[in-house]
């Protein structure tokens, strides 16, 4: 009762007070409520909103639910004294209405998630435990922090403020984050447990075997195998996951340029046996001279997607697959021929289309055999091919004159057929295609179109004869690709930094007992026998060096030397979370 007594005395002395104060200079009338100044951050802030509107109030507001109210009902608050207004949210056990002003500036970078552990939605953080169960049980659920309903924490629990200019705001304890996690995490080498599977499998999508060729390929060249000249790490670069193709030109480039002479066939009329067609009654129709001979031709991939899409073709193209060819074709045969006939006028039709609108033909027609819902863009496929070539061609495939060239005649003869680029081919009847070589933009676009996932079978075995075509398994030697799962052209970034663990080499790569990068990244031995044995090293998703181990770090790592904060090495507020399904 005497404690209560006093309590109120104290609270009507602070309310004189502040009733004083508001006679006083308004600019300050709050202030002396503060307990002290806020740090950096937040004090620039203040000062820069003071200037350009002198509304003291929302100078604490912007914190304070209760900055709102007058300084007295505030003060009054503070001592627990129930006015009219204030119902005293700074005094509750979770101060829901300052998490909220606190979000109102920092919800853009924080996510929605922000004021739940770890900032995760509350059904991730689970998996999260359910993943680590029994590894350590590293949550005790007796000590927790003071949560809302929603299992939400305050900012302020973590985020204090009035400790003056210099108090590091995001500066966490280790105790603190013990406050969950279990204390003995305390010291690193000794209680921190060991790491599992770090860093996590992170392989870049791009296919490259460190052993063979560390082992093998470079030897074989008297290359020097140095990590810095692919990833970079000297002085002045960053490491990175690839440092571009051009570290793999030098050697590879060979290879690509051989395999891309055969070229990508967008048309190939087959040769016809024009004799075979009066004995069995079907009408002739012009058929250039150089496709007459005995039935020979075979259903380029390419063409073969095209030509699903035309009706009288579509059921002779899924009765011979894509491997059929005219070769096959028995010219006494009549319904044989019947179907060779019409799958030639398809052809030409074919032709005719792409002699008019090349880009809008192999857009609809792909967009009819693929599905609408199958989202393939047919522009850079043949944003090269000029559409006067084919003009061209038709003419003098077809001799009809029904299409005009716009322009004068496109001067093929200067173009020798070794150019990258589109070209036609009188003696062969083709259009065809050389790339360019590493990163074409039309094989990329090949590629792409041949691991759509499809269900119709007809589509795609076609699609498999695209991707084992030897132009295109030049490229998917390092960009693994298959029907279903489309290739990685680019490494992504780490994006470890926003999860659970960090690491910067940064700081590590200037200690001389570190310039080794195999002191953390040790090959596995396993592949490099192997190498040595002469077989082949087959491709997986396991990372070619073993995982770190906690020993590794231990050395350095200790309060009074490299440091053993868990901030150092872990995030609190996790942006994504990589190695966890969102769910
Ligand atoms: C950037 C946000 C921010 C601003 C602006 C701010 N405060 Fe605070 N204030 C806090 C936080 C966070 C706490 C809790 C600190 C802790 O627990 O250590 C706090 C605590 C207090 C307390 C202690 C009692 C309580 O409510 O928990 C008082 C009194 C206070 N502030 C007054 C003020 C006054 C007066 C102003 C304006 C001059 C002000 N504050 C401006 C963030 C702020
Ligand atoms: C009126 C807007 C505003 C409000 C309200 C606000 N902040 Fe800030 N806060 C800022 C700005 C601006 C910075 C400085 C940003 C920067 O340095 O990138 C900052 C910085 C911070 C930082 C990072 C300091 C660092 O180490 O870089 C933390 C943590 C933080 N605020 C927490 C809080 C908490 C907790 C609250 C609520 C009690 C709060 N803020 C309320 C604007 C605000
Ligand atoms: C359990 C402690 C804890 C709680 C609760 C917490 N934080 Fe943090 N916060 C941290 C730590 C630790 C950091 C340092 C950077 C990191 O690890 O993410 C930080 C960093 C920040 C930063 C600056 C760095 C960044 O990621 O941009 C802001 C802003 C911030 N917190 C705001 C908030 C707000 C707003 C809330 C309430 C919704 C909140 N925090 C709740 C521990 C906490
Ligand atoms: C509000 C309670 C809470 C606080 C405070 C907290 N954590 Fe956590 N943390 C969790 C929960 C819950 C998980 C999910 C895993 C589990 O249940 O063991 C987790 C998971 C983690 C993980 C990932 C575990 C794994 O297996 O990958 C790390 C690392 C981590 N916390 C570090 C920290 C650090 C460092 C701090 C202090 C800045 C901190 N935590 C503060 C509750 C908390
Ligand atoms: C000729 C270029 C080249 C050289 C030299 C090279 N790398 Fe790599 N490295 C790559 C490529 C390409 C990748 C991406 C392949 C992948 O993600 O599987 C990669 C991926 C990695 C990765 C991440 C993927 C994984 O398997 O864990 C690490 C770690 C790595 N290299 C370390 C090293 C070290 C250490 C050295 C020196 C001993 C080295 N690299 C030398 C090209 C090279
Ligand atoms: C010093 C020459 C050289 C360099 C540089 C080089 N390679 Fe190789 N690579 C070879 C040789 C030789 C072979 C084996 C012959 C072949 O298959 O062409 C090979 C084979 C491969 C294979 C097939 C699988 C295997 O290991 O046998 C892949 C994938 C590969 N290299 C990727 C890359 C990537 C990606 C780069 C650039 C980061 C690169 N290579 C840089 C010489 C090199
Ligand atoms: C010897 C391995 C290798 C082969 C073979 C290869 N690439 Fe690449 N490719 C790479 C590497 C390495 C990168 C750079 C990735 C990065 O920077 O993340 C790359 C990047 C690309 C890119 C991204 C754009 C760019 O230039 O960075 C495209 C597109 C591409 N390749 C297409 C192809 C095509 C098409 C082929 C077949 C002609 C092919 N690649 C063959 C290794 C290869
Ligand atoms: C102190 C130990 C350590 C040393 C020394 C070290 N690394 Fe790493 N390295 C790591 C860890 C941990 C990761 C995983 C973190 C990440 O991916 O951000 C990593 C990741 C990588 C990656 C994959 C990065 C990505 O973005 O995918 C490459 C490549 C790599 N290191 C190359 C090197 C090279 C080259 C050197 C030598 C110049 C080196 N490292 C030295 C610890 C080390
Ligand atoms: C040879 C000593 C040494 C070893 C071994 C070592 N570190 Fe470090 N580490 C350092 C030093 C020195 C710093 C810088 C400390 C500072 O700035 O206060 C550092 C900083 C860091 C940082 C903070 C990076 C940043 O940008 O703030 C992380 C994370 C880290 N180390 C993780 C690791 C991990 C994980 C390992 C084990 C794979 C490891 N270190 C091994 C010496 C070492
Ligand atoms: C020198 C760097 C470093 C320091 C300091 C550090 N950790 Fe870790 N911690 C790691 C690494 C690396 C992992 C392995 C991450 C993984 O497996 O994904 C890890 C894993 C964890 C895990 C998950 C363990 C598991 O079995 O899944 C928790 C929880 C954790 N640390 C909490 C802490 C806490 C709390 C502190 C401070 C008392 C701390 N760490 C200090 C580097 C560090």
């Amino acid at each position: 009762l005497r404690s209560r007594r006093k309590r109120l005395l104290v609270a009507t002395l602070v309310l004189v007070l502040g009733f004083l104060c508001i006679a006083l200079n308004a600019s300050w009338k709050y202030e002396f409520l503060a307990p002290g100044p806020l740090s950096d951050s937040h004090a620039q802030l203040l000062q820069r909103t003071s200037d350009s509107a002198p509304s003291t109030s929302n100078r604490c507001g912007a914190c304070h639910p209760a900055g709102k109210s007058s300084p007295s009902e505030w003060a009054a608050s503070l001592f627990g004294v129930q006015t009219s207004s204030s119902a005293s949210a700074a005094t509750s056990a979770y101060d829901a209405s300052q998490t909220q002003l606190c979000l109102t500036c920092h919800a853009e970078k924080l996510s929605e998630f922000a004021a739940l552990p770890h900032s995760l939605p509350v059904k991730q953080l689970a998996t999260v435990t359910e993943q680590t169960q029994g590894s350590h049980g590293s949550v005790k659920h007796g000590r927790q922090i003071k949560t809302n309903d929603a299992g939400e924490i305050a900012c302020a629990v973590c985020h204090q403020e009035h400790h003056g200019r210099n108090h590091h705001l995001s500066m966490l304890t280790n105790q603190q984050c013990s406050n969950c996690h279990q204390s003995s995490f305390d010291d690193f080498a000794r209680s921190h447990p060991e790491f599992h599977n770090w860093p996590p499998q992170q392989r870049s999508g791009i296919v490259f075997g460190h052993e063979a060729h560390q082992f093998k390929h470079f030897p074989s060249r008297r290359r020097n195998f140095d990590c810095v000249d692919c990833h970079g790490g000297d002085s002045d670069s960053e490491i990175v996951s690839i440092r571009g193709y051009a570290q793999c030109a030098e050697c590879h480039d060979a290879a690509i340029s051989i395999a891309t002479t055969d070229g990508l066939r967008l048309l190939q009329l087959p040769l016809l046996d024009v004799a075979a067609f009066e004995p069995h009654d079907i009408a002739a129709f012009h058929w250039p001279e150089a496709g007459q001979g005995s039935f020979d031709g075979p259903l380029e991939p390419l063409m073969f997607l095209l030509l699903l899409a035309d009706k009288e073709a579509e059921p002779i193209c899924r009765a011979w697959g894509v491997d059929g060819d005219f070769y096959d074709v028995d010219p006494d045969d009549a319904q044989a021929v019947q179907r060779a006939a019409i799958l030639a006028l398809a052809m030409k039709r074919l032709a005719d289309d792409l002699a008019t609108a090349p880009e809008q033909t192999v857009q609809t027609r792909l967009t009819q055999v693929l599905g609408a819902d199958r989202s393939f863009d047919a522009s850079s496929l043949v944003s090269a091919l000029p559409p006067d070539l084919v003009k061209l061609a038709r003419r003098q495939w077809f001799g009809e004159d029904a299409i005009t060239i716009d322009e004068q005649d496109p001067d093929t003869s200067g173009t020798s057929e070794k150019a990258a680029g589109w070209h036609v081919d009188d003696a062969t009847l083709r259009i065809w295609y050389r790339p360019i070589g590493h990163a074409d933009p039309v094989l990329q676009a090949c590629i792409e179109l041949a691991t759509i996932h499809t269900t119709d079978s007809a589509v795609s075995a076609a699609q498999d004869r695209l991707l084992t075509s030897p132009l295109v398994s030049q490229c998917t030697v390092c960009h693994r690709a298959s029907r279903g799962t489309p290739p990685t052209w680019n490494s992504p970034p780490s994006d470890l930094q926003a999860s659970f663990t960090k690491f910067s080499h940064r700081p590590h790569l200037v200690l001389p007992q570190l310039r080794d990068c195999q002191t953390c990244h040790q090959p596995r031995e396993t592949a490099a026998i192997a190498v040595s044995a002469g077989q082949d090293q087959h491709y997986d998703a396991t990372s070619d060096f073993l995982t770190i181990k906690k020993q590794t770090c231990v050395a350095c790592h200790t309060n009074n030397a490299a440091g053993e904060s868990c901030l150092q090495c872990h995030n609190y507020h996790i942006h994504a979370a990589p190695r966890f399904d969102i769910r």
